[in-house]
């Protein structure tokens, strides 16, 4: 997004602060963005080093590069952008890595590494962000999933497996905290023009468009508004556990 077309403040989240991973690309990228633009303070998240000049053209409170999936460096990373915004009211999860592979010859690294990278990642930032909102009674968590976690997909069976464990570990979650003021939701967005649908195969993105009844992939910016309310006071409070879908019809549950 450049400056010229940065939406313009509505200050919904004026006053908080929020940590957003996956922040050098795609959806997370924009989830920053539009959280800046929308007043929080907001530390970006990410392995990629661009997400340090992602964070100052954004004007962000600052970056922090590590490896979701490596838990002394969540450890580490939550407590650096702790550090920088003085406490963290918002979790968004935001990373992911997607890879095809058929289940009769998909190998134990690959279900492996997508589970720790997609699954367990979202396990590790919010236990070490949870503390924290519980004793000031006030948080939200927002995981973004997708689709395929409720619906499967063909050669994606360790990225849904992984997309559906996010979706029941939110609403176990939510049935934890929510009566102290934590409230954990889910996106699970459809197809979304981003780099990481870069990687899928012309025929699955072919096939995928016929079937969706919008006929098109979603852009960044119509997922990030979601995320807006999830996070916002008084329009975010009465999600607690629950899936929504930006998704161009692919899911109607
Ligand atoms: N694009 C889609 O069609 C789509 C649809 C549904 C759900 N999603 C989900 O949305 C989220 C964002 O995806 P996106 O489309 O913006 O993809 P993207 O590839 O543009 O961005 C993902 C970001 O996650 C980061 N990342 C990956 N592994 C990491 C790790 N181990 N540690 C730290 N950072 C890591 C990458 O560096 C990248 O910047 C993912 O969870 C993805 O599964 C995407």
């Amino acid at each position: 997004m450049t400056e010229h077309n940065r939406p313009a403040s509505t200050g919904v989240l004026a006053g908080r602060t929020a940590l957003v991973t996956g922040a050098a690309s795609g959806i997370g990228r924009a989830i920053a963005q539009h959280f800046i633009a929308a007043g929080a303070s907001v530390v970006l998240a990410d392995r990629d080093e661009t997400v340090r000049d992602v964070a100052s053209a954004a004007g962000a409170s600052g970056a922090v590069v590590f490896d979701v999936a490596v838990e002394e460096q969540v450890i580490d990373a939550v407590d650096e952008a702790t550090e920088l915004l003085d406490r963290i009211d918002i979790l968004v999860n935001s990373h992911g890595i997607l890879t095809e592979s058929p289940v009769a010859s998909m190998t134990l690294s690959t279900w492996q590494t997508t589970l720790d990278v997609d699954l367990t990642s979202v396990f590790l930032l919010t236990r070490q962000v949870l503390p924290g909102m519980l004793e000031r009674g006030d948080g939200r968590i927002i995981t973004i999933a997708s689709q395929l976690g409720q619906k499967g997909g063909s050669g994606l069976a360790h990225y849904a497996a992984a997309k559906a464990g996010v979706i029941a570990f939110t609403k176990s979650l939510a049935l934890e905290v929510s009566s102290q003021g934590v409230l954990a939701n889910v996106i699970a967005p459809g197809p979304i023009e981003t780099p990481l649908v870069d990687g899928i195969s012309e025929d699955w993105k072919r096939a995928k468009r016929a079937e969706l009844p919008l006929g098109r992939f979603g852009t960044v910016d119509e997922v990030t508004p979601t995320a807006v309310l999830l996070a916002s006071n008084p329009g975010g409070n009465l999600y607690v556990g629950q899936t929504l879908g930006p998704n161009s019809g692919d899911v109607m549950p």
